[in-house]
């Protein structure tokens, strides 16, 4: 593969503090090589006086020891290049619409997790083509708006073959593929829960886990109790899969301590938290994942990222795209709620959905961008990453490289 050296970059977001200033390693008037999809060297532009970084390779050669061709230079033109998002929480793979009910929503109505069955009915119906199509088209949307990893969860199926082929088409698109059997119980199992759950950690884990890496369940009132939520866990976890919950969504609730007793990789939603919830997260390895989309679309209150950060948890952003309560595929618009909305500052929103996400998934070979890296990157129509919350709703994502290739440029 050719080697790309990117340069012109008026500030570049490595997320590594050790090359850059501050949290997110920022270095200004810097260049970059992606070499082999990774990338190879990061330092000061060619010309420029900058600090904090070598003097760019000589073209070619020297930053990798091989005697390859010289590099393809593309000028960034003095944009912010950051690192792609990394998206830890979505429902990609689903049939039907919901549309009505965000307008009733709208109108006043509450959210209702039961919701989430009139989709599980339109997936039952939905073909594997069908499926596979639209699932293609988030894959898309979510590049060209700079989500590079992506992960994708079952749950809208509740049968075994039904979430057996969820996790097989949700495998086709990423490696992060997350079995939500215990979405809720189906309207066939009303008021045999616990049946249900015998079906989730038997059977269905059986024919889900070989495509999945991730066990979640919905650990709320409207869902699965306490005790359940542990029993689909537990059984994840013996079937070789890593833990992550959904918790305190709707109300407060023992999810989150679960969570980290379990050392869940993330906790998502973590919107009701007690002072005791908090505690326990900060003493955990388990990410806190705030999902603002979701009280964006449902009205709900926004989780409290600030008191999550003083008090030392690791917080990821991510977007839940879902056709129920947040259908957003938009990591931007995530960050200017959590810099509107949720107390966090531009740099910890951007670190949240890159580094955080990269956390919430175990997962050190992307959102950041020291040498090794995997050369996953977005060249922003700014020149900075506050204006991804200095002006919401604006498209600007000018470039992407996804394992060092170019996959959106800009329209000519
Ligand atoms: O993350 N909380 C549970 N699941 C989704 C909602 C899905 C739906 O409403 O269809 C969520 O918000
Ligand atoms: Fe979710």
């Amino acid at each position: 593969m050719t080697a790309t050296m990117i340069t012109d970059i008026g500030l570049l977001v490595t997320n590594d503090p050790t090359l850059g200033a501050g949290q997110l390693g920022e270095l200004r008037d810097a260049a970059i090589l992606i070499e082999d999809g990774r990338v190879a060297w990061v330092g000061a532009a060619a010309g420029s006086d900058a600090v904090g970084g070598a003097s760019a390779p000589a073209a070619g050669a020297e930053a990798t020891g091989s005697a390859a061709a010289p590099p393809q230079v593309l000028s960034a033109g003095g944009d912010c290049v950051i690192p792609g998002f990394v998206d830890s929480h979505t429902h990609l793979v689903f049939g039907g619409d919901r549309s009505a009910e965000f307008e009733a929503r709208m109108a006043g109505q509450a959210y209702e997790a039961g919701g989430i069955r009139s989709t599980v009915e339109a997936t039952r119906q939905a073909t594997d083509a069908a499926l596979r199509a639209r699932l293609r088209g988030f894959i898309d949307e979510l590049l060209a708006q700079g989500t590079t990893t992506v992960e994708v969860k079952s749950g809208y199926g509740l049968s075994v073959p039904d979430e057996e082929r969820l996790v097989r088409l949700a495998a086709e698109v990423t490696d992060e593929v997350t079995f939500l059997g215990a979405h809720v119980v189906p309207a066939e199992y009303r008021g045999r829960a616990d049946a249900y759950v015998d079906l989730v950690t038997g059977p269905m884990l059986a024919a889900c886990a070989p495509h999945a890496r991730w066990i979640d369940v919905f650990c709320e009132t409207e869902a699965f109790s306490v005790e359940q939520a542990r029993r689909v866990l537990t059984a994840g976890i013996a079937a070789g899969l890593l833990a992550r919950v959904h918790a305190n969504q709707l109300g407060p609730g023992d999810g989150v301590r679960l969570a980290v007793e379990l050392s869940a990789a993330s906790v998502d939603h973590c919107t009701f938290l007690s002072d005791d919830d908090v505690a326990a997260l900060a003493e955990s390895d388990t990410v806190a994942t705030l999902l603002p989309g979701v009280e964006f679309s449902t009205r709900q209150p926004y989780p409290d990222a600030r008191r999550l950060l003083d008090a030392g948890v690791t917080v990821a952003l991510a977007s839940d795209c879902n056709p129920g309560s947040s259908f957003t595929s938009s990591m931007p618009f995530c960050i200017a709620l959590a810099v509107s909305e949720m107390g966090m500052t531009a740099a910890e929103a951007v670190w949240s959905a890159t580094a955080g996400g990269a956390a919430a998934l175990r997962r050190t070979d992307v959102g950041s961008l020291r040498v090794g890296a995997r050369a996953d990157l977005v060249q922003l129509a700014a020149p900075s990453y506050n204006y991804l919350a200095y002006r919401p709703g604006v498209p600007l994502v000018r470039r992407v490289w996804k394992d060092g290739e170019l996959v959106r440029q800009p329209l000519p």
